[in-house]
């Protein structure tokens, strides 16, 4: 049996608002006087987890993170779960991790700016990363489901958190009732201001979502994107320009888009030669940690050692890095395959 967890990872696909630590959203729901309707600790993780008996659907997955607004409450809470959130990661042996948060959920509770929760996360993410010996990109992401107008804003400021850390921007959301369409001259804007950019497509919607996500969004990397085996054209667009596929098992499995994990399309991506990366998504949402993905990818699809393997050097190659940094964290990480007594691919 391999011993996930002591492997070097990277991932390129985890939201700060779906991995936050449990005992820690119950402190605050207590120490702030939170009136939630749960009279047990049974009660109050059904609220912020997918359990086993509920309904695996997008909405009920969604649902989550509208209880999850109700805990930012003030810079030290923020800057907490942050530092926790990274802490967690390198606990899991992640050494590389694109963390991306949604600036827009971190301000509704109590009224904070757009710069203030921006200040916040990427000062106490940096500071863990550091501490932690992560190395560490961040993605604002904006959703489908809320206006443009904020989006814009958000991505404007997004630009200008680039000296701080900020890589990239994120399309996420509900993609089954919201176009990207209306996205498109803000992704423009964003892309042209050195962000890069990924979306979340054919998920919960088909694939031709994929191809409008690299067409008019221009994604470099589509967030899930597992339905594109289901149109020819979009397989072919996604090879033409080479994006890369953040895949999260578990997150599909439990947000009803595959109906056992047994039948992931992952690998069928892989054989269809796709660049494919696998990630979380919302690791405490789905209570999981990167290392039990890549056990599944293993145990219940069939994915050998080399192919594993393959999908973290995949990660390091559509990293949001600059060359230079990227060449350094590939020696970083054969080094570290070496020392786990790992043959790099
Ligand atoms: N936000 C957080 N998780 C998401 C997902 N799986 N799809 C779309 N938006 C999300
Ligand atoms: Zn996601």
């Amino acid at each position: 049996m391999m011993d996930f967890s002591a492997l070097p990872k990277a991932e390129l696909h985890r939201h700060l608002e779906g991995s936050l630590r449990l005992r820690s959203l119950f402190e605050i729901a207590r120490a702030e006087q939170l009136t939630l309707p749960a009279p047990t600790a049974e009660h109050f993780r059904a609220l912020v987890q997918v359990r086993q008996h509920e309904p695996f659907t997008a909405e009920n997955f969604l649902s989550k993170f509208r209880v999850l607004r109700l805990f930012y409450r003030s810079p030290e809470i923020i800057q907490r779960l942050t530092a926790e959130v990274v802490a967690d990661a390198a606990a899991d042996n992640i050494r590389y991790l694109e963390l991306r948060f949604t600036p827009v959920a971190l301000t509704r509770a109590r009224g904070f700016s757009l710069y203030e929760v921006m200040d916040w996360v990427t000062t106490s993410a940096h500071e863990a990363a550091r501490q932690h010996g992560v190395v560490l990109g961040l993605i604002v992401s904006v959703n489908r489901h809320e206006p443009p107008g904020l989006a814009a804003e958000v991505a404007e400021l997004a630009a200008s958190f680039r000296t701080r850390g900020v890589v990239g921007l994120d399309l996420a959301g509900d993609e089954s009732r919201y176009p990207a369409a209306p996205f498109a001259p803000i992704f423009r804007e964003a892309r042209q201001a050195g962000l890069h950019i990924t979306v979340h497509a054919g998920e919960w919607g088909p694939a031709a979502n994929v191809a409008e996500a690299i067409e008019s969004l221009h994604a470099e990397r589509i967030g899930h994107g597992i339905r594109v085996l289901e149109d020819p054209h979009a397989m072919a667009l996604a090879r033409e320009r080479g994006v890369a596929f953040e895949v999260c098992p578990t997150s599909n499995y439990q947000s009803g888009v595959v109906p056992t994990l047994r039948e992931h399309p992952l690998p069928k991506m892989l054989a269809a030669g796709l660049r494919v990366t696998l990630n979380t998504d919302d690791p405490s949402i789905s209570g999981i940690d990167l290392s039990h993905e890549f056990r599944l990818a293993h145990e219940v699809m069939g994915i050998g050692r080399n192919g594993l393997r393959q999908m973290t050097l995949t990660a390091l190659d559509a990293a949001f890095l600059s060359s230079g940094h990227r060449a350094a964290l590939r020696q970083a990480f054969h080094k570290a395959w070496q020392d786990a007594g790992e043959t790099p691919p």
